[in-house]
């Protein structure tokens, strides 16, 4: 997979300018985006500065950021950004070491008790946290309540039917966990804990989740897919097989076979 994946024609590619006007899938497009699974992770912070910068926005708010906020206060600064932390969990964001403000709620949960102005963010983003939460159309819901007109939400978040991911959503927790703490040893409840997932609307294929994005009143939406992970890495032949499936559905752009994708839409 990562012979053929990383980047290869990315550095020859002519981004093109982008304006307040721009679509968000060109302003994506423009910061480099490339369809492979080890992109997303390397573009996720670039294309949430890439969207600041496009449109202005500086008061960013990060859901489900818990210990471990995307950003840290020297880069935050840097980008003139003003972060604040959300997360489900008050014990994640007592972990966290970061010096952000915090907001403790469910995103996808009654927001009116929170205290926090309707508008009062530019843009929020998040990265493996939406297969976390049980009901995602009202989540993008809150979202479109907590940001300002024009801000922008990005959820990154892993895609079915990638098969490690079906496997994850459809075993029981108790059985994912343990198989979780038998291949990765740092994954304890104190240092790195396991969270259940449900993968509600956590889809590649843009026709699975657009229409819904559009529904709550945004703008303009993109759904972008990666394809490639390496859950599999480990697992001679299913790794060949797997690799040969990813790139054909990358090919085709297949997104029902994608293991990743952003989501990101314009209020
Ligand atoms: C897998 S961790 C990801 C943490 C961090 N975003 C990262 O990439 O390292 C998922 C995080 O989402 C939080 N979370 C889960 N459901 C949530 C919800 N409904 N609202 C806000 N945060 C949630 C969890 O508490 C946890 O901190």
């Amino acid at each position: 997979m990562s012979a053929v994946s990383k980047f290869d024609v990315a550095d020859d590619v002519a981004h093109p300018e982008v304006s307040a006007n721009s679509s968000l899938r060109s302003v994506i497009e423009a910061s480099g985006y490339r369809p492979y699974g080890d992109w997303c992770w390397d573009g996720y912070k670039p294309t949430i500065v890439a969207l600041a910068k496009a449109y202005g926005l500086t008061r960013l708010l990060e859901i489900g950021g818990g210990r471990d906020p995307s950003f840290s206060p020297e880069e935050a600064a840097e980008h003139g950004f003003q972060v604040t932390i959300n997360d489900i969990s008050s014990v994640e964001l007592e972990n966290m070491k970061a010096n952000f403000g915090t907001a403790c709620f469910d995103v996808s949960g009654d927001i009116s008790s929170t205290g926090i102005a309707k508008g009062a963010y530019d843009l929020a983003y998040s990265r493996m946290v939406f297969e976390h939460v049980k009901d995602v159309e009202q989540a993008w819901t809150n979202l479109y309540q907590l940001l300002a007109p024009g801000g922008v939400a990005i959820a990154f978040y892993p895609t079915l039917y990638c098969p490690p991911f079906v496997v994850n959503k459809f075993i029981p927790e108790s059985v994912s966990s343990a198989i979780v703490n038998l291949l990765y040893k740092h994954r304890t409840a104190d240092e790195d804990p396991k969270f259940p997932a449900f993968y509600d609307h956590c889809y590649g294929a843009p026709g699975l989740v657009e229409p819904m994005l559009r529904d709550i009143g945004y703008r303009d939406v993109a759904v972008m897919p990666f394809y490639g992970h390496e859950y599999f890495i480990n697992i001679p032949v299913v790794r060949e097989i797997d690799a040969l499936v990813s790139n054909l559905a990358r090919r085709t752009n297949f997104g029902r076979l994608s293991a990743y994708a952003y989501a990101v839409v314009r209020k």
